[in-house]
């Protein structure tokens, strides 16, 4: 059987696990990497792989096109690589923008747009309580060490101040924090587009940043849902603990997930698909 074709963008610490594992796989094959500084990526990866213009990446033939790199290249290719291929994304926060989550949903005509679980746990559980409209409520609670965080103004302000005592960054719905903090919420962004019933405006997120977390990420999500007994509320509550150098923003399971979701991000057609 052909190998799945499969083109990255973007050679940061995903990109470059993706590529390593793509180049030894017996079921997709590379067709081309992109980085917004070619010299990156030279010597690293055989010039015959490297795309020096993303313009240019349907020549490329991709039946996949897989983006570690920032959520901007969503808004610029998210429309046009759907036309010609499957869409993993692999920085989903950029969807907080509601245009732009409309724009690629009506752009999955004839391919899928993928959404890989990164670190949440159940997310396939929570989509199917969705699509049979049976979701109350979903609230993710993600604890990092103060080092882990990559925020933008208010928040970064708050985070710099935490000393020793664990503090609540931010507690509130997903949709704006997704842009103060783009790097530590895709987990979040992804619960946002299972929980498509509820979206980035009613799914809730609390960040926090605990000085004694030097080894770990722990990912807490809950999710709420009606039952057929009366007076009687679903509940599922899980913790997810995960291995993370002290100062990084991805845990290291969360690679493994990512490679994942690449050979699953696969034969589902078009619409918005969890991989
Ligand atoms: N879905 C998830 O659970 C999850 C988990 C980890 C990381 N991510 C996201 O994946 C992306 C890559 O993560 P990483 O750990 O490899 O990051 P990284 O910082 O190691 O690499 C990012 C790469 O993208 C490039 N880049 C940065 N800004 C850019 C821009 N504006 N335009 C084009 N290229 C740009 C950088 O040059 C670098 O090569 C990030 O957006 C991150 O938030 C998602």
């Amino acid at each position: 059987m052909a190998r799945r074709k499969v083109g990255v963008v973007g050679y940061g610490h995903l990109g470059q696990y993706l590529v390593e594992h793509l180049l030894s796989s017996e079921t997709c094959e590379l067709c081309f990497v992109w980085n917004r500084t070619t010299s990156a990526l030279k010597g690293k990866v055989d010039d015959k792989y490297i795309l020096d213009d993303l313009e240019m990446f349907s020549q490329c033939g991709a039946d996949l096109i897989v983006e570690v790199a920032h959520p901007v290249i969503t808004e610029t290719y998210g429309e046009k690589f759907l036309h010609d291929a499957d869409y993993m994304v692999g920085s989903p926060t950029g969807l907080a923008k509601k245009e732009l989550e409309l724009k690629l949903r009506n752009a999955t005509v004839k391919h899928g747009l993928y959404i890989p679980a990164g670190a949440l746990w159940g997310g396939e559980d929570i989509k199917k309580m969705a699509d049979r409209d049976t979701l109350k409520a979903v609230k993710l609670t993600m604890s990092f060490h103060p080092s882990s965080f990559r925020l933008l103004g208010e928040l970064d302000v708050k985070n710099k101040a935490v000393k020793e005592k664990k503090t609540v960054l931010y507690d509130g719905e997903v949709r704006p924090l997704c842009s103060l903090a783009p790097s530590n919420t895709n987990t979040m962004a992804a619960a946002s587009l299972a929980a498509h019933t509820l979206g980035f405006d009613k799914v809730q997120g609390c960040l926090i940043a605990d000085p004694e977390l030097t080894d770990y990420h722990i990912i807490q999500t809950e999710v709420w849902g009606n039952s057929h007994i009366k007076d009687k509320v679903f509940y599922v509550c899980t913790v997810r603990k995960n291995p993370a150098t002290k100062g990084h923003v991805t845990g290291s399971a969360t690679y493994n997930s990512f490679l994942s979701s690449v050979y699953g991000a696969n034969g589902k057609g078009p619409g918005v698909h969890l991989c």
